[in-house]
């Protein structure tokens, strides 16, 4: 695997090194994941963003406090990345954490624990149309070249986090059982207040329909796009360049079809599928 300046090697694994480091995966290894932890997990562009708008209000009784004081990114913080260790400690239970790990890349305590996951899986397709505007507008990542060449290297697993159908795979493991709740970006754009409603039956815990009303409507595109602390315009803008492309970009389905030639679609989807053969994994894209 080509390791370029922008990335580091962990375990097989490409990772942007500007907030992946040697202390913050040694945090990760080290880790003690408590029972009452809520992980929301996502292969990134899946809308990792998104549930660190929704599962901070889910868990402390629909207070947006958070929401509207705190950054995602400590909000929510990412396992792997270098502000967990900032944040973590100081948290009160149940905390929310996300991750773009593998299931086999996460600390050894979290398999012996009781903490739950929320997956999010986004169609493949958007999640490269969205990457590559991502890698435009983040100093931080390769230059993506031609959506053509972009998407070749990600069909290769060339590409920071590997495989798309490795990392939905991996997180299918039975040993999960009943910790885990899989849900989809198509389905929380098609019914968000149906997706809050799973989460919180699956976590165990109950809002008053003004409560969760506000959190629906504060997750909303429209309303995070407007707010600083989820938007990601107070990253300066010589690592994020918003003007380049938003973070916050479409937030739609079916964008796909604006980048991808027959050819292309032909041959993502013949690759997708070989890959999930033997799988039984049904998503609402694959209709
Ligand atoms: P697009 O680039 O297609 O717009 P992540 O947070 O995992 O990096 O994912 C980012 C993607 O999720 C972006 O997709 C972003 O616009 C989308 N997203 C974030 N919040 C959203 C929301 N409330 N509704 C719809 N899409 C959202």
């Amino acid at each position: 695997m080509e390791v370029s300046e922008f990335n580091l090697l962990y375990k097989g694994f490409l990772l942007p090194k500007l907030a992946h480091t040697e202390e913050s995966l040694q945090y990760l290894e080290n880790f003690k994941v408590k029972d009452d932890d809520v992980f929301a997990v996502t292969y990134p562009k899946s809308g990792t963003t998104w549930m660190q708008n929704i599962l901070p209000p889910l868990l402390n009784g629909g207070d947006l406090t958070p929401v509207q004081t705190v950054p995602n990114w400590d909000r929510a913080p990412w396992l792997e990345e270098i502000r967990a260790a900032v944040v973590l400690e100081e948290r009160p239970s149940p905390r929310a954490i996300v991750s773009h790990m593998p299931y086999r890349l996460m600390p050894s305590s979290f398999y012996k624990s009781k903490a739950k996951v929320i997956y999010v899986a986004r169609n493949p397709k958007d999640v490269i149309v969205s990457s590559y505007h991502f890698h435009k507008m983040a100093s931080f990542l390769e230059d993506p070249g031609t959506f053509d060449d972009f998407v070749n290297k990600f069909l290769s697993g060339e590409i920071v986090f590997g495989k798309w159908s490795d990392h939905i795979k991996s997180w299918r493991n039975p040993e999960l059982k009943d910790r885990i709740l899989y849900v989809t970006y198509e389905e929380m754009l098609q019914d968000l207040r149906g997706v809050l409603c799973r989460m919180l039956k699956f976590l165990g815990r109950e809002l008053s329909t003004e409560a969760l009303d506000r959190v629906v409507s504060n997750s909303t595109f429209k309303n995070m796009k407007t707010n600083k602390m989820s938007n990601y315009t107070m990253v300066p803008q010589e690592i994020m360049d918003n003007n380049k492309s938003a973070f916050l970009r479409k937030g739609v389905a079916g964008d796909w079809k604006n980048f991808f030639s027959p050819e292309l679609d032909a041959k993502f989807t013949a690759v997708i599928r070989e890959e999930m053969k033997g799988t039984n994994i049904k998503f609402p894209w694959d209709e």
